[in-house]
C-alpha cells in the first residue's frame, strides 16, 4: 500500500564501535534532488541520508513504501510564533511543532515576542530548556534586538538565529526613533555576525484605535498604510548600508520593498502566502480571520507581489504562524490581536501554485527549504543528498482537498483560507530520520525534535 510503514524483520546492525545503527528505507518514491525529480529509494541511517539510488537495499530495519509520492527536503519556516511560556494557551511547543510537522515543516525558527520575551541569554536558555522535551520538529530561536552589545554577542554565541527588530513596538525597550540607537544595534549585529530580522512598519504612520472605537476590520487594517512599510524599509536599508550588516526583511507586502531590498547586497526578503494570495477584499468577508500585520493590501499590489515571488525575486517564503484564541480575536475589533496560523496551510497553498504552473517546483523548494537553510545558516539542511540530515517530507501531488481549519494540529483552528481548494497533501514528515507525522496523525513523541543552535551542526 502507498506510503505505509512496515517493519522488516532484520535486526539492527552493529557498527565497528559496537553501537546499533537504525536504518529506514523510503522505497520507490520520486525524489527532488539537484538534478530535478528522480525515481529512487532513500536509505536513512542514524538520522542522515545514507544513499539515494535506484538500487533498493534489502537490509533496512524499517521500510516505508512511498510509491506515487514525491520526497522533498523538509520545509524550513523561518518566521513562526510558537508562543508557549505564559502564552501557552495560544500555542505550546508541542502543538506548534505538531502543526509544523503536519504542514511538512521539519525546522522552524521561533520569534521572541513571547511572555516573557526572549531578550537575554538567561531567557534564551530558559526557552531552550522548556522546549527541548516538548518539540516534535527541529526548533531554533530568534532573539529580541536589545541595546546592550555584550548581550547581543552572548546571545549570538548561544546560537540565536537573528536579532528581531520589531519596529512598530520594540519587544524590549529600545528607542527605535533614535538613529544612533538603531545604527549602534546594526553595528553590534555586524560584529556578532548575527542577521537582523526586521518587522518593517514605521510606528509614526500607524494609527491605533481607542479600545472603545467602533470600527470594522477593514478600517483597522487601513490604519497601517503601505507608507508605513515604505518608510521603515527605506530607513532600515539606508542605516544598514552604513554598517554592512546582514538584514532580513520579514513579511514584505509591497513590490517596491522587494525592489529596494534587492539593491542592498546583504539584504534578504520574505513574503507570506497570505500576502501573495489574499487581498483587502477578503477582510470584509473573513473579518478577524483575515486580520494580521502587516495587513492585506489591494488586489493589484497582491498580484504584483505574487509575480515577483514567482519570478524568483524574493528570498524566502515564511508562514508568520501567529496563533491567538478565537475569543481574543473576535471579541472586539479595536482590541483584536493581529495574526493567523499558517504552518498547516503554507505548503499545500504553495504546492497548488506549482500544480497550476504559477511557480516552479524548483522555486518552491528554494523558497521554503534551501534558501532559509542558507540565509539562517542551517548546515546539512535544505537539500536531499547523501550526508544531509534526513529531514524529509513525502507529498501526494495528486491529492485534492479543501482547507479544513477544524482539523489543524495548532490550537488556532481558523484560517482566512478556510474551504479553499488545494492540490498537494503532506503524507509523511520525517525529522532526523524519525517519522513524526503520517497520514493525518502525529506519530512522533514530544522531545524527538532537536534544538537548533546557529553555527552548530545539530
Ligand atoms: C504577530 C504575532 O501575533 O505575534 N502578528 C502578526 O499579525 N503577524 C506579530 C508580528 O509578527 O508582527
Ligand atoms: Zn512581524
Amino acid at each position: 500500500m502507498r506510503g505505509t510503514l512496515s517493519l522488516l524483520k532484520s535486526p539492527p546492525n552493529k557498527t565497528g564501535n559496537g553501537q546499533e545503527e537504525s536504518t529506514l528505507l523510503l522505497e520507490e518514491c520520486r525524489v527532488w534532488t539537484k538534478r530535478g525529480l528522480v525515481s529512487a529509494s532513500i536509505l536513512i541511517r542514524d538520522g542522515r541520508i545514507a544513499s539515494i539510488s535506484r538500487h533498493i537495499p534489502k537490509d533496512a530495519h524499517e521500510t516505508l513504501r512511498a510509491t506515487g509520492l514525491v520526497a522533498f527536503p523538509g520545509m524550513i519556516d523561518a518566521h513562526v510564533h510558537l508562543r508557549d511560556l505564559d502564552l501557552s494557551y495560544k500555542e505550546d511547543f508541542t502543538s506548534g511543532t505538531a502543526a509544523a510537522a503536519a504542514g511538512g515543516f521539519t525546522t522552524v525558527l521561533d520569534m521572541p515576542n513571547t511572555v516573557p520575551p526572549t531578550d537575554s541569554t538567561k531567557r534564551l536558555n530558559e526557552k531552550i530548556e522548556k522546549a527541548h522535551t516538548k518539540i516534535l520538529t527541529n526548533v531554533g530561536f530568534h532573539v529580541a534586538a536589545v541595546p546592550d552589545s555584550t548581550q547581543i554577542s552572548r546571545m549570538s554565541t548561544l546560537g540565536a538565529y537573528s536579532l528581531k527588530l520589531y519596529l512598530p513596538k520594540p519587544i524590549s525597550p529600545l528607542d527605535i526613533q533614535n538613529e544612533k540607537t538603531v545604527l549602534t544595534l546594526l553595528q553590534s549585529s555586524k560584529r556578532s555576525d548575527l542577521r537582523v530580522t526586521v518587522h518593517a512598519e514605521d510606528p509614526c504612520l500607524i494609527r491605533r484605535p481607542d479600545s472603545e472605537e467602533i470600527i470594522s476590520f477593514t478600517e483597522l487594517s487601513r490604519m497601517r498604510p503601505e507608507e508605513a512599510e515604505v518608510r521603515a524599509v527605506n530607513r532600515v536599508l539606508s542605516l544598514a548600508a552604513k554598517t554592512g550588516c546582514n538584514l532580513h526583511l520579514s513579511h514584505l507586502t509591497l513590490p517596491s520593498s522587494i525592489v529596494a531590498a534587492r539593491k542592498y547586497r546583504h539584504a534578504t526578503t520574505e513574503v507570506t502566502p497570505h500576502h501573495v494570495l489574499l487581498s483587502e477584499k477578503e477582510i470584509k468577508r473573513k473579518e478577524w480571520k483575515a486580520w494580521m500585520v502587516p495587513p492585506l493590501r489591494s488586489e493589484s499590489v497582491r498580484k504584483d507581489l505574487l509575480a515577483m515571488m514567482s519570478k524568483g525575486l524574493v528570498t524566502i517564503v515564511a508562514s508568520d504562524h501567529a496563533p491567538h484564541t478565537v475569543q481574543e480575536k473576535s471579541e472586539t475589533v479595536a482590541e483584536s490581536p493581529p495574526g493567523i496560523p499558517g504552518l498547516e496551510t503554507t505548503l499545500p497553498l504553495m504546492l497548488t501554485l506549482v500544480v497550476r504552473r504559477v511557480l516552479s517546483m524548483s522555486l518552491l523548494t528554494q523558497l521554503l527549504s534551501s534558501n532559509p537553510a542558507r540565509v539562517f545558516n542551517l548546515p546539512r539542511k535544505g537539500r536531499l543528498d547523501k550526508g544531509f540530515d534526513a529531514d524529509i517530507v513525502l507529498v501526494d501531488l495528486k491529492h485534492k482537498s479543501r482547507i479544513r481549519p477544524e482539523r489543524f494540529h495548532s490550537k488556532a483552528k481558523y484560517s482566512p483560507f478556510e474551504n479553499m481548494h488545494v492540490q498537494g497533501q503532506v503524507r509523511t514528515t520525517i525529522v532526523g530520520g524519525i517519522v513524526v507525522f503520517q497520514d493525518g496523525e502525529i506519530v512522533g513523541k514530544p522531545g524527538s525534535g532537536r534544538i537548533m543552535k546557529r553555527g552548530a551542526l545539530g
